[in-house]
């Protein structure tokens, strides 16, 4: 048996050792947000954070996470509120057909914990494993500036 805690909640499961933790997430828990795009690493769609740093789940064995701290798109906001960077989505149109965006999302979101987004060329540079094919670069980049922006100013 192995037991993963997703999104704060304790999860003990039979699994095939062949699973992928994007699969198990999504088939076996319910937790859609998190999308298979190419399932083959080569698109970010899929990123999750696995004890508090991104990982790509295809590429992830599920079995490998017992007793590790999984977080989803799902358990990003608190009580309803949004996180600082998925409001900014929102404001700054950070997307469009929305199928790359929870990657985006926790991709940019393991950027700005880490401090890789202090410029442009940094926050291009780490966010380049998530792909947008609706090409909605410049909007995602200037969201994930604002997100850090407005961190800022209320640390200050
Ligand atoms: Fe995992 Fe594309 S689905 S990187």
């Amino acid at each position: 048996m192995t037991t993963l805690t997703v999104n704060g909640c304790s999860r003990t499961l039979d699994l095939d050792p062949r699973e992928s933790l994007l699969d198990v997430l999504r088939e076996r828990l319910g937790l859609t947000g998190t999308k298979k795009g190419c399932d083959q690493g080569a698109c970010g769609a899929c990123t999750v954070h696995l004890d508090g740093r991104r990982v790509l789940s295809c590429l992830t064995l599920a079995i490998r996470c017992d007793g590790k701290e999984i977080r989803t798109i799902e358990g990003i906001a608190h009580d309803g509120v949004l996180h600082p960077l998925q409001s900014a989505m929102i404001e700054q149109d950070g997307l469009q057909c929305g199928y790359c965006t929870p990657g985006q999302i926790m991709s940019g979101i393991a950027l700005l914990d880490e401090g890789h987004a202090e410029s442009r060329d940094q926050i291009r540079e780490w966010m380049s494993g998530n792909l947008c094919r609706c090409g909605a670069y410049n909007c995602i980049l200037e969201a994930i500036e604002r997100a850090r922006d407005e961190s800022r100013d209320a640390a200050s």
